[in-house]
């Protein structure tokens, strides 16, 4: 179902700072700071060629990512996203295997302007997946 790896996403509490850290300590191919009001986050892209890490920093007072933050206050993996040619197909699939999907369940566009699901974490080794149709 699931196919390459499309990002790991890292929530980080200063935007600037990560990204000198990959820029700079990594020697990474760093993005300027990309402020997605709708989605509540600044986000920073780590082009590493095989896949991408973003850097995720809440961006207004209903950010998705703000109690993530409250509780790991110096960051961390956030979630991995994996691409599926049908969403909507890998959705019921999933639902039929017992997984929960979260929110309405319908997908939303993310961030590359796809549609994406978010898989609960406790049904996936404890960690969030994101999954983007492309
Ligand atoms: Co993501």
């Amino acid at each position: 179902m699931i196919g390459r790896l499309n990002h790991i996403a890292i929530v980080v509490p200063d935007l600037a700072a990560a990204s000198r850290l990959y820029r700079d300590t990594l020697g990474a191919n760093v993005s300027e700071p990309l402020a997605l009001a709708d989605q509540g986050v600044t986000t920073v892209f780590v082009d590493l060629g095989n896949t991408r890490v973003e850097l995720l920093h809440p961006l207004g007072d209903a950010s998705p990512i703000a109690r993530f933050l409250e509780r790991h206050p110096s960051g961390g993996m956030h979630h991995v996203c994996y691409e599926v040619s049908d969403i909507l197909k890998a959705r019921d699939q999933l639902k039929a295997e017992g997984a929960r999907v979260l929110g309405s369940g319908e997908p939303t566009i993310g961030a590359h302007g796809n549609p994406v699901l978010f898989l609960h974490p406790a049904d996936f080794c404890g960690t969030l997946v994101e999954l983007e149709q492309v």
